[in-house]
């Protein structure tokens, strides 16, 4: 896949937060709705206050105790209820969004494992979303209690409307008159904070001028030289420089936010007006204006920041992550023939190229080989030649910049990196250090029979790593790294024989790396454990390709093919005897070498 056919732009934001929603539901179906629920009906007594005002009203004017009593109890229990159903919809609310964020959180783990190669882990702009959805999970879950709320303040204002809308249309008006305290309000802290910034430089000096004559560093010099006043003065002035401008632009604003809210109130005295004396309605009517009327504000404003919230913040959470979604699917896409069991030719390289991700330099340059089934074959070149490139690419951790890589006749690219990755066994030059128990540390290279000892202290033996076993005290149950309870401290030597040993986990590897996996090791007990290794390989006639990355010539001769790499480009293939009569680098090098050791 080439970089033009990712997708790189974030999805748009409705369609992304309707999946985050539904994939709240698919994991807590009953909690979700509930809470929904809870929200809605939450919102509705408190709407529902002006009516029980309205039937109230109209009870007192026309002594009907049995009105006012129903009506008097209505507010009560709206009120309680209030209060009930917001206290049980918070409790049901904190528990959905816990259990809903473990649910994202395993989603995401998943998502970012599942993706084939590692590109992503590498791209500074892919990184950047994927910490934003790592380290902020919260955003998710808030997304949803932004999205219940902002449905219950629509809930609210569309019951209000209705109530007065059920007194006259025009009433409806009245919402429309609230716009200006919205803006007003949401405008002002930006103002305030552009003022705020414009003059940050006056309000900086008068703080350093401050801590300047108050604090014990300059203090003598201060003294000596009698500045005293002068810094005092000069702080004043710097003070009123930053103060002037503040305190005016919050006039200003202040003055902008109570003209709207006199338009409103206008709005407001008029509707009430209109209500009694044009429209001559009952006295319960223009309680339940007055109460609508004053909530209507309140509401409108609420409306409009929950949107603004839902659209700054938690709408880009979930964005991102159905871009992860996309991104992950879009690379499993492409996998669709199985990888073969048993290799009958080999491998082959075509003229692959390769540049890591958001870099251009090519780490490999047109590299083909042909590497036949059942070869033992060593990479040699100098560091930064690409020789763990080339293994990562045989990994299928990246996908080539161009040309292909061939399992037989079926190209890499098609098969699941997954299932291919299963066949896979070995160390990387930069193995991990799982801090597990030892059993595990090394059994997790064959993830099945990670609780079986017999293979693990097999794998353990292959590795050449019985010694480092037999110096823990509890052998396989001994805790590795310090800071866990009974832990002990590994050096990296010892390290790099676990990874080895966890290579050697998996019996029936159809392509075995060991990219220097044995390089904290001496130069003889690397020879011998490959020695025994390779032989091991050629004694089964298996299929299984042996790729073995090592500076030590004395490993590097016994293998069947040696590829030598330099600067990104293949420069020789062939036998250890074929390099050296050809007389070229490799023999240039191994002579160098040879002579070091003599
Ligand atoms: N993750 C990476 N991102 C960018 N460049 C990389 C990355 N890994 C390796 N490189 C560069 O690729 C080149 C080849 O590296 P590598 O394959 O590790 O060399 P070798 O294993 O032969 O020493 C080096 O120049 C290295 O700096
Ligand atoms: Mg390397």
């Amino acid at each position: 896949m080439t970089s033009s056919e990712r997708p790189d732009a974030l999805p748009p934001a409705l369609p992304s937060m309707w999946r985050l929603c539904k994939l709240g539901y698919q994991h807590e179906p009953g909690l979700m709705a509930t809470s929904f629920l809870l929200v809605l009906f939450a919102a509705l007594p408190d709407a529902l206050i002006a009516l029980w005002l309205k039937f109230l009203g109209d009870g007192v004017v026309h002594h009907e105790p049995r009105v006012v009593l129903f009506s008097a109890l209505g507010l009560g229990l709206s009120a309680a209820a209030t209060w009930f159903l917001r206290t049980v919809s918070t409790r049901v609310q904190r528990k959905f969004r816990d259990k809903v964020t473990i649910a994202l959180e395993a989603h995401v783990a998943r998502l970012q494992a599942t993706i084939a190669t590692i590109a992503h882990h590498e791209r500074p702009d892919y990184l950047d979303r994927l910490s934003v959805l790592r380290n902020q999970m919260f955003v998710l879950d808030h997304m949803y209690m932004s999205v219940f709320a902002t449905a219950s303040w629509i809930l609210r204002l569309a019951v209000t409307i209705a109530l007065l809308v059920s007194i006259h249309p025009a009433l409806a008006l009245l919402a429309a008159f609230a716009l200006p305290t919205v803006f007003t309000a949401s405008w002002r802290p930006a103002v305030e904070r552009r003022t705020q910034e414009r003059v940050a430089q006056p309000a900086r000096l008068a703080r350093h001028l401050f801590t300047l004559a108050t604090t014990a560093q300059p203090a003598k010099e201060v003294r000596v030289t009698n500045i005293g006043p002068r810094l005092a003065t000069d702080r004043r002035a710097a003070w009123e420089r930053w103060y002037g401008p503040v305190a005016s632009a919050r006039n200003a604003s202040a003055a902008w936010h109570t003209l709207a809210w006199a338009v409103f109130g206008a709005a407001y005295v008029g509707a009430v007006v209109f209500v009694t004396y044009v429209l001559r309605a009952t006295a319960g009517d223009v309680l339940l204006v007055l109460a609508a009327g004053a909530r209507l504000s309140a509401y409108v404003g609420a409306t409009v920041g929950e949107i603004g919230f839902l659209r700054g913040v938690w709408m880009d959470g979930s964005r991102r992550l159905a871009w992860l979604e996309d991104y992950a699917a879009s690379l499993t896409a492409a996998a669709d023939l199985p990888v073969p069991n048993v290799l009958r030719d080999g491998i082959r390289l075509e003229h692959v190229s390769f540049a890591y991700p958001g870099t251009s330099r090519l780490v490999l340059d047109d590299v083909s080989v042909a590497i036949p089934a059942g070869a033992v074959v060593a990479i040699v070149g100098e560091n930064g030649a690409g020789k763990s490139t080339l293994i990562k690419l045989l990994a299928k951790m990246y996908a080539p910049t161009s040309g292909a890589i061939y399992l037989d006749d079926v190209p890499l690219a098609r098969v699941d990196a997954d299932a291919w990755r299963a066949r896979l066994a070995g160390a990387f030059q930069d193995f991990y250090k799982f801090e597990l128990r030892a059993q595990h540390t090394v059994g997790v290279g064959d993830v099945p029979r990670v609780d079986d000892a017999v293979a693990v202290a097999a794998a353990v033996e292959r590795a050449g790593a019985t010694d480092v076993i037999d110096r823990f005290a509890s052998g396989l149950d001994t805790q590795l790294g310090p800071t866990w309870p009974g832990g002990v401290d590994v050096s990296y030597g010892q390290w790099q024989k676990l990874a080895l040993a966890r290579g050697f986990m998996r019996d029936d590897p159809v392509l075995l790396i060991l990219d220097e996996p044995t390089a904290a090791l001496d130069a003889e007990t690397e020879h011998a454990l490959f020695e025994r290794f390779a032989s091991a390989a050629r004694a089964r006639r298996s299929s299984r390709i042996t790729i073995l990355v090592s500076h030590r010539f004395s490993t590097v001769r016994m293998a069947d093919l040696i590829v030598v790499l330099d600067g990104a480009h293949l420069v020789e293939v062939g036998s250890h005897e074929d390099l050296l009569a050809r007389g070229g680098q490799y023999a240039e090098l191994y002579r160098i070498q040879a002579e070091a050791y003599r």
